[in-house]
């Protein structure tokens, strides 16, 4: 010891540091401890003098303490513990980064052991928040690059389909007068048709030929999807005019409902969109089945339910059902109800399949109705 450092001296240095600071001897005693420790840990100095670890700490964290003090007295050299957790008095767990040093005496026998603390348990809680919000990030960024991808999928799909109807409806448009033609000269040949064998034939054609029509129907109703001319009109008389158009006697089509309700549509596409879903509902129900045409108005809403008793959908199948293209008819297009519901969200509507099962379908068409008085209207 340098002249005029005494042991008091040098005792009063080790308390006024800011860091917890103890000294162990051979026996793992505590032979000194600093008020830096004390503070940290909620014990007095008489806590800790003359006592090991496992007076004072949890077991398995004691034993811990305990083996690194022993591979100090065997290494006699430092020991650097980065981590290790450490119980106070009120039972609060803190982490630490500890350095314990050898302590030797003039003869350069390991006599002690000096161990300085660094409590990194702040640290450790700002290092987790940090990591925490890293993933949180991370996920979040995940999740808006799938979500981009998709809404480019979306938009690439979209654009083809755009072309695609383009391309079909000019087809279609000029398939439709060679067909017109057919039709009429199959009628003619019909009156004329001498055999049963010349009927068969006629009728094959006839038959072949609708479907044909059908198909370029359905086309260039999807194509010309167009902006609506919106009217103001009582939605009972659509409805009505669309259940008189669609009669079979091969399933019967009721109109059920006589709401008093001002629709503000495009009557030309809710009609359409309409004549879709009852025709979907028509083919479903099939011979001797049911459709009705339920039409009602509340809270300034306007709906038409669309219900068959047909053999409803699968639950595979219904995911797929406002698809372009998805049919699981032998000659259907799959654009029917992917047409009626670009026809009524143009109207600012809704078109859903509301309930599907053994007993039949409903189909529910959802539209505004006319102004509340705030709207502009002409004089
Ligand atoms: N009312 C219904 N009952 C049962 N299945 C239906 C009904 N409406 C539509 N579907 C199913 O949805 C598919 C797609 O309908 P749609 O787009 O109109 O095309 P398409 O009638 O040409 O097949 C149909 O093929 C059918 O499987
Ligand atoms: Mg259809």
């Amino acid at each position: 010891m340098p002249a005029g450092l005494d042991s008091r001296f040098l005792a009063a240095v080790i308390q006024s540091v800011g860091h917890p600071i103890f000294v162990k001897d051979r026996e793992f005693r505590f032979v000194l401890v600093n008020d830096a420790l004390c503070a940290a840990l909620g014990y007095d100095q008489g806590d800790f003098v003359g006592r090991t670890d496992f007076d004072l700490f949890p077991e398995a964290e004691a034993r811990f303490f305990r083996q690194k003090d022993e591979e100090l007295f065997r290494s006699e050299g430092a020991v650097v513990i980065e981590e290790e957790t450490v119980t106070d008095a009120s039972g609060v767990v803190h982490v630490l980064a500890t350095t314990k040093v050898p302590l030797r005496r003039a003869d350069g026998e390991v006599s002690h052991l000096v161990g300085i603390i660094q409590d990194i348990t702040d640290l450790k809680v700002a290092e987790d928040g940090l990591r925490a919000a890293n993933e949180e990030l991370e996920l979040r960024v995940a999740e808006r690059t799938r979500q981009l991808h998709e809404a480019q999928a979306e938009l690439l799909r979209k654009e083809r389909l755009a072309v695609l109807g383009q391309l079909a409806g000019g087809v279609a448009h000029q398939l439709r007068n060679p067909l017109g033609a057919l039709i009429n000269a199959a009628s003619i040949l019909r009156r004329s048709a001498l055999q049963a064998t010349d009927l068969e034939v006629i009728e094959i054609i006839e038959a072949e030929s609708w479907r044909a029509n059908r198909i370029v129907e359905d086309l260039l109703s999807y194509a010309r999807i167009r902006s609506p001319a919106v009217q103001e009109l009582s939605l009972l008389d659509l409805v009505r005019s669309v259940v008189l158009g669609v009669q079979t006697e091969r399933t019967s089509v009721a109109l059920v409902g006589a709401p008093e309700v001002v629709i503000r549509v495009d009557p030309s596409q809710v009609a359409e969109a309409l004549r879709n879903l009852v025709m979907n509902a028509v083919e479903a129900a099939g011979e001797g089945g049911s459709v009705e045409v339920r039409a009602a108005a509340s809270e300034g809403r306007a709906t038409i339910a669309i219900v068959d008793d047909g053999p409803g959908i699968d639950e595979s199948d219904r995911r797929h059902l406002f698809e372009p293209l998805f049919t699981t008819k032998a000659y259907g297009l799959g654009l029917g109800l992917t047409t009626a519901r670009s026809l009524i969200e143009n109207q600012g509507g809704q078109l859903r399949c509301a309930q599907t099962g053994p007993d039949g379908t409903v189909f529910e068409v959802e539209l505004p109705t006319a102004g509340t008085g705030d709207e502009p209207r002409g004089v």
